[in-house]
């Protein structure tokens, strides 16, 4: 059952997304070589728990960190360590979620480390395109594949594949949610679009082919070829005026949806 928000309940939304978007914005500054995911997981803990919400990953089905750091050929749910220092040349993958008064927030980036290769910053800047790409079909009338099609044919065109094992997903009350929101597949499927739908939508990309891996930690998904991968991910919301992005930071003044005149439902 999907579970469309009232204007109340985006509000509550809309709070802990942006302190997700902001302990991402502050973790760019410590991306360097020599830091170790563990530290961007400590410094991420540290924030949200600072700003009054606690982090949503922190055993969700026993994922041991608050943060999800993916190195290179790691697509999703790298677990930080002390041991695992950042190179020139990596790109990272950095996954956050917090609950703030019962309201979950999530939302994904990529960020370089020092200089990178053409083809890797290619990388990164396709699968924020493709978010865009998917965020602009977030339109009332339109259906959820709509969104998936957009994001596929944006990724292909630039002669990347899409990872297919993980999708998007409904959040708000809980983290995962439904519906699905598949990366790929044809247009005009699943459920229509209405006001008030709370959507992450993360196309997660892949330099060469879309099969992945699990290691033996349970967790960390890789491409099996082993070729680069990109993830970038938004909390967004539906409205009569079209579609919003809650995973941003914003002002006060923001905050209230009444001064937008927005419907939510
Ligand atoms: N952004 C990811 C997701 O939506 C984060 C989940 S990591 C987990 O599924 F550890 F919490 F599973
Ligand atoms: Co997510």
């Amino acid at each position: 059952m999907i579970i469309y928000k009232s204007k109340e309940e985006i509000r509550g939304i809309r709070k802990s997304n942006r302190i997700v978007a902001k302990i991402l914005a502050e973790l760019k500054a410590l991306i360097q070589p020599g830091v170790s995911t563990l530290e961007l997981d400590e410094f991420a803990e540290k924030k949200a728990r600072e700003m009054g919400s606690v982090p949503a990953f922190k055993n969700y089905k026993g994922y041991p960190a608050s943060l999800c750091t993916s190195i290179n050929e790691e697509i999703v749910h790298g677990i930080p360590s002390s041991s695992r220092k950042l190179k020139e040349g990596d790109i990272i993958g950095l996954d956050f979620g917090v609950i703030y008064d019962g309201y979950y927030g999530d939302a994904a980036v990529t960020y370089p480390v020092g200089n990178i290769s053409p083809k890797a910053e290619k990388l990164i800047q396709t699968a924020k395109e493709a978010f865009y790409k998917g965020f602009e079909k977030v339109q009332i009338g339109n259906r959820i594949s709509d969104i998936s099609f957009a994001i596929q044919n944006h990724v292909e065109s630039q002669g990347f594949s899409v990872i297919r094992a993980f999708v998007g997903h409904g959040i708000g009350f809980s983290l995962h949610e439904e519906p699905q929101v598949p990366n790929f597949g044809l247009p005009g499927r699943g459920p229509k679009i209405k006001a008030g739908l709370t959507i992450a939508i993360e196309p997660m990309i892949a330099e060469g082919g879309w099969d992945v891996e699990i290691l033996h930690d349970k967790w960390t998904a890789v491409t099996r070829d082993r070729s680069l991968s990109a993830h970038h991910e938004n909390t967004v919301v539906s409205t009569t005026q079209g579609p919003e992005i809650l995973s941003k930071i914003g002002d006060e003044k923001s905050e209230l949806p009444d001064a937008k005149e927005k419907y939510y439902a």
